[in-house]
């Protein structure tokens, strides 16, 4: 049986790449809706950005909701340094048909949980944890009802990326990480530490385009401009495809390893705000609230890709 999940998003062309390998593997994963929030760019852009992916996939069946507009403390931070004034700068867009669903996002999240058996629906949050702690601090008897969060933020032994201490998604919202990490809820984390293993081959990108289709031509549009930032930051061997890497783990675990350890965020600090500070060694003998990916086999994890986007319409 497919494995029902919920996707929160801040799209990004990385939360674009992560919608469309669940798309392409809808034999195994039964996307119930995308959660919007804001983040790489304001929610009124990553709603859109959102729509625009579902109508590039022929996907507009999956609802698509928008939800916080701003962390739940601190203002809102946004990247357009990365991701280009739109979000998904790169490619050609005209403005999206479908419609955005008129519910809140966390309205839909908490009563799509509450109605679900327990353990039943996996969320997969690529973008700062706004929606899902609020939903969690509205209605904490949803808790139960999530299978476990396949998140991808944070970072520890690769530092941060928006600051020395931070990965993006923690520092935009610490407080909704602090929320989600004291949760009690599985977490599966891919940090920096791990999608930093997997930098995109330039022949890879091309091969994306060669596909020959409108999934193909735009996704290597997306990918060309998303990666000239990282090529600048970290060299020439390539840039991280960050949030991909929650959908394929939950598509082939094999691709992964790491450990059972202790995470805390930082919510004081502004030096380290929004740290996500692991117990790696087990110092402070807390009993471990997270996996925290480390390894990854990148061949597999780039050819996944490619042939779950092989799979998309024409
Ligand atoms: C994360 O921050 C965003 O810019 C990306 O979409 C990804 O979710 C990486 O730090
Ligand atoms: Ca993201």
């Amino acid at each position: 049986m497919a494995r029902r999940i919920i996707i929160d998003t801040d799209p990004g062309q990385d939360d674009a790449l992560a919608m469309l390998l669940a798309f392409g593997a809808s034999d195994q994963l039964d996307l119930l809706g995308i959660t919007c929030v804001a983040g790489n760019v304001p929610l009124e852009l990553t709603t859109r950005n959102a729509l625009l992916i579902c109508e590039l996939a022929g996907r507009t069946d999956v609802p698509v909701f928008a939800g916080c507009d701003r962390p739940m403390v601190r203002d809102l931070v946004t990247a357009e340094d990365v991701h280009g004034k739109t979000g998904l700068d790169g490619p050609d867009w005209d403005a999206p048909t479908m419609e955005l669903q008129t519910r809140h996002a966390v309205d839909w999240l908490v009563d799509t949980l509450l109605t679900a058996d327990d353990g039943e629906i996996t969320l997969c949050p690529v973008g700062p944890l706004t929606n899902v702690a609020m939903a969690l601090v509205r209605e904490p008897a949803i808790a139960p009802k999530i299978a476990e969060i396949v998140l991808m933020g944070g970072g520890y032994f690769k530092g941060g990326n928006i600051t020395p201490a931070a990965e993006f998604n923690s520092y935009v919202d610490p407080h909704a990480a602090d929320v989600v990490y004291r949760s009690g809820i599985p977490i599966v984390a891919m940090p920096l530490d791990v999608t930093h293993e997997a930098l995109m081959p330039k022949a890879w990108i091309a091969s994306i385009g060669a596909l020959g289709t409108d999934v193909g031509s735009k996704t290597e549009a997306m990918l060309s401009f998303y990666e000239r930032y990282d090529l600048e930051h970290y060299g020439d061997a390539g840039g991280p495809l960050h949030d991909p890497a929650t959908i394929a783990y939950l598509l082939s675990p094999e691709l992964y390893s790491g450990k059972h350890v202790y995470v805390a965020i930082e919510t004081q600090s502004e030096l380290t705000m929004g740290m996500t500070v692991v117990d790696w060694w087990g110092a402070k003998r807390n009993e471990p609230n997270c996996m925290w990916m480390t390894e990854v086999d990148a061949e597999g994890f780039f050819a996944l890709i490619y042939e779950a986007l092989a799979k998309l319409p024409a």
